[in-house]
């Protein structure tokens, strides 16, 4: 029982009723449910604004999908949803409200938090935002000496970087190619060697992106930029202001390290890390894209947020996919979830969609602190899918795991490709579409052996199928159909995290491992005791010593 009075998750009758329903279709394969509903093929499908969203291929009847959704109704999915929405604290811990939506509200919509109407703020920033990026791209704002930007450099880690990142290789066709855009996050001084080492700084900008701005990976890779840039100058402080912004929620802090308030562009707390893409953490790529882009992508974002909010539950896909996500980790086993673009400029999707998913449901208390005894959240991976055929698809279609996967491809190739290369695409889509083939039906014993396989090898040629896929496809990969993907995935995290009673929106995991660094750093740097090291850690700490030059 929680402190609510409610019962915990896997002693209500909805999760009881799951668990036998699983046992009921223990025998029944995907080649068994296609026979019995010749209409699966176009009925067990979704269309979300640019979105068609196949999910036939799920180990799934209409009744398993009622039961899921009675699991839904029973921990109050949408009542949480409709809180997030209306700025309520759903993040309990931290006690903050969960407004990435408001992020992409349109300008006349009211969205409170403490009875002040947020969307007029974001708006303020979005613009200030244009404004600058504008500047950027007309060469209008010039760095120290006089020359115009042409190279932009993001400084940030974690959702300070992984939204940008992946973006800016999504969206490279409708980047300005003048300009040279990188993103530096790791400690390791070879990410910000490698990053600057063929740059001019008097035509390089750095946009230092911190949420809280004590992050030591970024303060750190942000003060040696400045050195970088100062000595690369003359050494003349006032340089700083035309070659560093701020990203941030913290004025006092972003002062501190010298970069004037007047190039920050804010945030607010409401805005979690791993959702703040599309704050003024997406400055980098709006300079890349242009302003214009970056609200379509908004828009993308925004159409998702409304058919999460508004669609009925049989109709509402990050309903849907979480539910999905649910089943198989809860009722299945399934430890893992594989995310598979069929797209070079989704290279970084996933990695992506790794902290999204792994740092908000990768949690063993529930709300109320209690431990949880059910699964949470999966191990999210994956590359794109033609390289991962050749790589570990061998394990998804014959090994011993159960794997659900989602397949993402686009019927256009992106940008002007020469015929030769346009004429690949259909290709690559070939395989696509043969792999979520080849993981549903698999190939039985019967047809190997009717193949004239030795028998001695029908075992190893035989594919025992029923591995659920979820198939999303979309005509083109546009600045909105990108806006549109991640707030699908968003939103499915949330349903998983809302179902599961787990706080999705903190990140606590994330803090002992920055406390014991900062411990450990002077016995590295200065061979000073560590008061309660382990005796492993100790000896780690000594040996390193000795090898380091
Ligand atoms: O990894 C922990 C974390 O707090 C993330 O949630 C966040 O995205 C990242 O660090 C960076 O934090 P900040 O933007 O405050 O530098």
């Amino acid at each position: 029982m929680n402190a609510d009075g409610r019962s915990r998750l896997n002693q209500t009758p909805e999760w009881t009723a799951l668990a036998k329903h699983r046992e009921e279709l223990a025998d029944t394969g995907l080649r068994d449910l296609f026979a019995g509903d010749p209409g699966r093929g176009s009925g067990y499908t979704l269309q979300v604004g640019d979105l068609y969203i196949d999910y036939s291929k799920h180990l799934v009847t209409d009744e398993t999908l009622r039961l899921l959704r009675e699991l839904a109704v029973a921990t109050d999915v949408f009542g949480l949803r409709d809180a997030m929405f209306r700025g309520e604290k759903i993040n309990t811990t931290e006690g903050r409200a969960v407004l990435h939506t408001a992020l992409r509200a349109p300008r006349d919509a009211v969205v409170e938090v403490d009875g002040e109407n947020v969307v007029p703020g974001v708006h303020a920033v979005l613009d200030r935002m244009a404004a600058f990026a504008d500047r950027i791209r007309s060469g209008e704002w010039t760095g120290h000496t006089g020359r115009r930007i042409r190279n932009v450099v993001n400084v940030g880690i974690g959702g300070s970087d992984l939204g940008p990142a992946m973006a800016y290789e999504v969206l490279r066709a409708f980047t300005d190619r003048a300009l040279t855009v990188r993103f530096v996050s790791n400690v390791d001084g070879a990410d910000l060697h490698e990053a600057v080492h063929d740059l001019d700084p008097a035509e390089t900008l750095f946009i230092v992106a911190s949420k809280t701005f004590t992050t030591i990976e970024t303060i750190t890779n942000a003060t040696s930029a400045r050195d970088w840039l100062l000595s690369g100058l003359g050494g003349e402080e006032k340089a700083v202001a035309k070659h560093f912004v701020a990203l941030s929620t913290n004025a006092g802090k972003v002062s501190e390290f010298g970069i004037d308030t007047a190039n920050m562009f804010e945030f607010w707390d409401w805005v979690g890390g791993r959702y703040s893409f599309d704050s003024a953490i997406g400055l980098s790529l709006m300079i890349a894209v242009g302003p214009d882009r970056f609200r379509e992508m908004l828009d993308g974002f925004h159409l998702v947020d409304e058919h999460f909010r508004t669609a009925p539950a049989e109709a509402n896909a990050p309903l849907l996919l979480g539910l999905l996500g649910i089943w198989y980790g809860n009722f299945h086993d399934a430890q893992s979830h594989a995310v598979l673009p069929y797209s070079h400029y989704l290279s970084k999707f996933t990695a992506y969609l790794q902290q999204l998913d792994m740092e908000s449901n990768g949690k063993s208390v529930d709300r109320d602190g209690n431990p949880v005894d059910w699964q949470t959240g999966p191990v999210v991976w994956g590359t794109p899918g033609t390289n991962g055929q050749h790589a570990y698809y061998q394990l998804i279609h014959q090994g011993t795991k159960l794997i659900p996967a989602d397949f993402i491809g686009f019927a256009e190739p992106v940008g002007e490709l020469s015929d030769e290369l346009e004429a690949q695409h259909d290709l690559l889509m070939a395989n696509f579409f043969a792999q979520t083939q080849a993981l549903a039906f698999g190939k039985t014993p019967e047809e190997v052996r009717a193949e004239g396989v030795p028998e001695e090898l029908v075992a190893h040629k035989t594919f025992r199928g029923n591995h659920p896929t979820t198939t999303i496809l979309a005509r083109e990969l546009t600045p909105s159909v990108l806006g549109q993907l991640i707030a699908l995935y968003e939103h499915k995290v949330f349903v998983q995290g809302a179902v599961w009673n787990i706080d999705s929106f903190d990140q606590w995991g994330v803090e002992l491992g920055k406390v014991l660094a900062k411990r450990i750093e002077p016995a590295l740097t200065e061979g000073a005791e560590v008061p309660g090291l382990d005796p492993s850690t100790t000896a780690l700490v000594a040996t390193y010593r000795t090898l380091r030059k």
